[in-house]
């Protein structure tokens, strides 16, 4: 199983990052996990969207490889960053590369709430038409006062945030079995 993670921070010490090289290192014997980079992607504009420069392409390639996505995002402004609202705008268009693609959500932010709003607006978006993407039912994975469940090294150090993304993940590739018919890796 290949899942590609889109995240919605390009600072280099992003925490919702670290979270995604968290999951990708716990979970290696489940599913490869394909950071992506959108810090290359342009403006979405619509007037290149069928000659797209070669990071769109790059980037859309990724994503049309991945047997799901993984959407990681903090909360800006009680919404999406721009660099995910851009990085999906591209997905959304000419050839629709996300349309059937199952996704989750996770994601993390230094207030209470974890990100709350965001992921709420997050799963909005992906049921519109020109995502139409199969959802994660449940398990929602909101990471509050990140700063203080991830260390110096940039480990998650938070015994229940961890043993709850355990359980997600199982969830994750049972959906992804049943539904999809796509094994997780140790079973392959
Ligand atoms: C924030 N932050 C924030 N946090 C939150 O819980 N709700 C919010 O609406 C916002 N809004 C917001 C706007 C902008 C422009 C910034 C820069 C920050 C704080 C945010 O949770 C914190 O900076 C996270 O650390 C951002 O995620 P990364 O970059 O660490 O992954």
């Amino acid at each position: 199983m290949k899942v590609a993670a889109i995240v919605g921070s390009i600072r280099k010490d992003s925490y919702n990052l670290k979270l995604a090289h968290f999951i990708q290192n716990r979970y290696k014997h489940h599913f490869q996990l394909d950071v992506l980079n959108i810090r290359e992607l342009p403006f979405y504009d619509q007037d290149i969207e069928t000659t797209p420069p070669q990071p769109v392409i790059d980037f859309k390639a990724k994503v049309s490889a991945a047997d799901a996505v993984l959407w990681i995002t903090p909360e800006y402004n009680s919404t999406i960053p721009g660099v995910m609202a851009n990085a999906i705008d591209w997905l959304s268009r000419v050839d629709r590369v996300m349309i059937g693609k199952p996704s989750w959500i996770a994601g993390s932010s230094m207030g209470l709430l974890g990100s709350v709003k965001a992921q709420g607006h997050l799963r909005d978006i992906l049921f519109s038409s020109g995502i139409s993407s199969p959802l994660l039912p449940g398990n929602e994975v909101y990471i509050g006062l990140v700063h203080e469940k991830i260390n110096e090294k940039g480990e998650l150090t938070d015994e229940p945030t961890i043993k709850y993304l355990d359980l997600v993940v199982d969830n994750f590739v049972k959906w992804m079995e049943e539904t999809f018919h796509i094994k997780q890796l140790k079973n392959q």
